[in-house]
């Protein structure tokens, strides 16, 4: 089932995940809506938190030509190693209509469960580690433009507040070409 994605100024956003403590089948509904929610906006990642859980969970796919191939579904992931630093022109599905230039480690070590229960460590970098990155904030209550310099924030802010007094809120693109995380 495909859920609503909330999108920026949503208090609900800011809210921090929780470690998910039961590995069960409780979760599989969640992780499949989620994925589901992910193609079909289209996006590259999301955070159990821009659809409203609070689980410590994201679902990640940066390979858009083989869709499904490297999709990763990551419980209670966190990073364990950081190298380098890389800067990224960043999109978000909960961002409507906003891109900035962010900076984040180049190379990341990332552990994490399965649902089927099994520890696993990822290395990624570039577009993977970004993702990574950019989702495990979610996770923490925070976006991308919370690493933009302040005034930025504020226009992108005000101009969102304007449109939504105005009863015509931004809608998000479905150009697949832009695919938000
Ligand atoms: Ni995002």
């Amino acid at each position: 089932m495909i859920r609503e994605i909330l999108t920026f100024p949503d208090p609900r956003l800011k809210k921090a995940a929780s470690e998910v403590k039961n590995l069960d089948g409780g979760l599989a509904t969640l992780v499949e809506d989620m994925v589901q929610t992910m193609y079909a906006a289209p996006g590259i990642g999301l955070a159990a938190t821009q659809v409203g859980s609070q689980d410590r969970i994201v679902v990640i796919d940066v390979n858009r030509e083989e869709k499904g191939k490297d999709l990763l579904k990551l419980v209670n992931p966190r990073i364990t190693a950081r190298e380098g630093s890389i800067v990224w022109e960043e999109g978000c599905l909960s961002v409507v209509d906003y891109t900035a230039e962010v900076k984040r480690a180049a190379k990341i070590e990332v552990k994490a469960w399965t649902l089927d229960q099994k520890e696993i460590t990822l290395q990624a970098e570039d577009l993977l580690a970004v993702c990574l990155q950019h989702e495990l904030d979610h996770l923490s209550g925070k976006l991308f433009i919370d690493r933009i310099s302040r005034l930025k924030r504020e226009l992108y802010s005000r101009r969102v507040k304007k449109l939504i007094r105005e009863g015509r809120p931004l809608e998000r693109s479905k150009n697949p070409e832009s695919a938000g995380i």
